[in-house]
């Protein structure tokens, strides 16, 4: 497909799985695939940017993830560490918001710090909007918002009839942010795995055999066509 034929989603978001299989393919531990991972998220964030997507979500670390060996946990905090702050530095330079979606209540005190600066200091980049999912489940941001609800109802701030989407959807840790229009998920799985399904209501899911290490701009450039052609399929444009 030629590009200027292709129709550029606003918000893509990703799953970005089979990071452990890649590397036990070649013969190294879990935590060698997570690290090549971290990689391909910059490359990513990069080539989406170049491409004129305005909304990337990834899905980084998972509530249920907190199951899995220690020293991977462990691996994966130090990671985000240190992703946060060459993503606050890269924002910087190229007009980034950067926010964090989960409960940030169950990370590490220095993460949350992190975490605190960057989304001050990036707030109002309007360039390219990065959203990192961390100890992030759809079913406890959904009854995280319900919570918050139910304390602005007891304190008289809402009524039931003020309830509509739009109303819950401001309770949500993805206030004011676009829901996805393409959800890519790599590695072969064909779950959604309790990501953004309030938000994913509409979006075109995308899968791919790709581990997410061997993810690339050929790749995301492969699903955004295959999403042009669902879109021509339905007769959207
Ligand atoms: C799934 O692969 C991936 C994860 C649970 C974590 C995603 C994390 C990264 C891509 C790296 C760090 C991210 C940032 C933002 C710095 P898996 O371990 O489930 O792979 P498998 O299905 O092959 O076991």
């Amino acid at each position: 497909m030629n590009p200027e034929d292709l129709k550029i989603p606003t918000h893509v978001s990703i799953i970005m799985d089979g990071n452990g299989r890649w590397a036990k393919k070649r013969g190294m531990p879990r935590t060698f695939g997570h690290k090549r991972g971290a990689e391909v998220v910059m490359d990513i964030c990069r080539e989406s940017s170049d491409l004129g997507i305005k909304y990337l979500t990834i899905y980084a670390f998972s509530t249920e993830n907190w199951n899995r060996p220690e020293l991977e946990v462990r691996t994966l905090m130090t990671l985000f560490g240190r992703y946060l702050k060459i993503c606050y530095d890269e924002a910087k330079k190229n007009n980034m918001c950067v926010r964090v979606i989960g409960d940030r209540t169950g990370l590490s005190a220095d993460l949350q710090e992190k975490i605190r600066e960057m989304e001050e200091g990036t707030a109002d980049f309007t360039g390219f909007h990065l959203q990192i999912a961390i100890n992030y489940g759809s079913r406890d941001e959904m009854l995280r918002a319900m919570k918050r609800m139910m304390e602005d109802y007891k304190e008289g701030k809402i009524s039931a009839g003020d309830v509509d989407e739009a109303h819950f959807g401001s309770y949500l840790d993805t206030a004011d942010i676009p829901d996805p229009d393409l959800m890519i998920r790599t590695s072969g799985e064909l779950r959604l795995s309790n990501y953004l399904m309030w938000q994913h209501a509409y979006s075109e899911f995308y899968f791919t055999d790709t581990a997410w290490p061997d993810f690339s701009r050929e790749e995301l450039l492969k699903a955004i066509e295959a999403y042009t052609m669902r879109d021509r399929r339905y007769g959207r444009v």
